[in-house]
């Protein structure tokens, strides 16, 4: 269900490659997305409706909601209403009540709903666990993850005009970059510490002023463990500069060493008391094998290898509220900027 972006590029060739899964039908309400989505994959075989009474008359097993986020709690009501188990793109839902209703509607069912966070299936994100539970590093006690990039920039030349790129501004409108990517990150670090984030704290820029929502954003938190994780976040990095550029790393850093990650130099690395291993980097997505830990929990009824519904609520609940604070912080600063 859905059309979009993400849907094309992440989750349909992802259930392409994955045996035991068929595309079988997509769903969205947007012709233009339907006819996007049939060019993008002229030698499939998929029926596309902008009807869902026939989307769910078509003979479907399982669904990937893949629309905006204001859509996914109807969408995830209508699977619950035909037994169908749902992986839902995050954030789950624009707020905590949406998303506790779309949590307590697929129970009622006896359904399992999936929490797309496809970051902890890259092969970089399933070492660090591995290396995290064997104890390589001691005690992980600090956590640092940054992803600073433009978002494809402010700007798109569309036939010779320039405008706002539509793409970056729907996801600024979604909440901006914590709520979008930042919930990745504070998923991985309850993944990788097993520990729950019990206090946590906010700090905001505007580098791009149009938006309610902060385009650079930190956030503090701390385990229940004593770790303590910091997320640095930004959709206006370089985001007006001809040439864009990105920074992407993660830091884990342990009683007795680190694990470092560095996405665009390419370098991922294991310190401690043994040495240095350089280890092969990849991705930081990987939406094949969330697809192949999809369709093994699908054929034998075990879900656990996969991100939880309430795993989706705790990241966007942290990622909204630290967000919404960061906002009424701005407003009773009279901090400069649009809104
Ligand atoms: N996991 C990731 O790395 C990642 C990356 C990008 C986006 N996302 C998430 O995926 C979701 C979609 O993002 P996108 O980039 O594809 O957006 P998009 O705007 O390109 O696509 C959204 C699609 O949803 C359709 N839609 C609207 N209402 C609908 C409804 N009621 N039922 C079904 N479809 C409906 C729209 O017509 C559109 O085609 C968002 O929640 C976004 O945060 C995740």
């Amino acid at each position: 269900m859905g059309a979009g972006v993400i849907a094309r590029f992440g989750h349909a060739p992802a259930i392409l490659e994955t045996p035991g899964l068929v595309l079988a039908s997509v769903y969205d309400p947007s012709p233009e997305s339907l006819a996007e989505f049939a060019r993008s994959f002229p030698a499939v075989e998929v029926e596309t409706f902008n009807n869902r009474d026939a989307f769910f008359a078509s003979g479907i097993d399982a669904v990937s909601v893949c629309s905006s986020a204001p859509a996914h709690p109807s969408n995830v009501r209508d699977c619950a209403a035909h037994g169908l188990p749902v992986l839902c793109e995050k954030p789950l839902a624009m707020n905590d009540a949406d998303i506790a209703a779309m949590i307590a509607v697929m129970e009622e069912a006896h359904l399992p709903l999936v929490a797309a966070f496809c970051y902890r299936f890259s092969p970089v994100a399933q070492t660090i666990k591995r290396l995290v539970d064997s104890g390589a590093i001691g005690a992980v006690r600090s956590i640092r993850l940054i992803y600073n990039w433009s978002l494809f920039g402010k700007y798109t030349n569309d036939g010779g005009q320039w405008h706002e790129n539509p793409y970056r501004v729907g996801r600024m409108l979604e909440g901006g970059p914590m709520v979008d990517c930042g919930v990745h990150f504070i998923d991985l670090a309850r993944w990788w510490t097993g520990s729950e984030i019990t206090d946590y704290k906010a700090h905001a820029s505007w580098v791009d002023e149009e938006y309610e929502a902060p385009s650079h954003i930190w956030l503090h938190a701390d385990h229940q463990n004593g770790c303590h994780t910091a997320v640095e976040t930004s959709f206006a990095f370089t985001h007006t500069a001809k040439d864009p550029v990105s920074l992407f790393t993660y830091d884990i850093i342990g009683t007795n060493g680190a694990i470092r990650y560095d996405r665009d130099g390419w370098r991922f690395e294991l310190r401690n008391g043994d040495g240095t291993q350089i280890m092969p980097g990849s991705s930081e997505k990987n939406f094949t094998g969330m697809y192949h830990a999809w369709a093994r929990a699908l054929r034998t009824g075990d879900f656990s290898e996969l991100p939880t519904g309430r795993d989706g609520m705790v990241a966007t609940r942290i990622a909204r509220t630290a967000t919404e604070e960061c906002i009424r912080l701005r407003r009773s600063r009279h901090i400069p900027g649009k809104p």
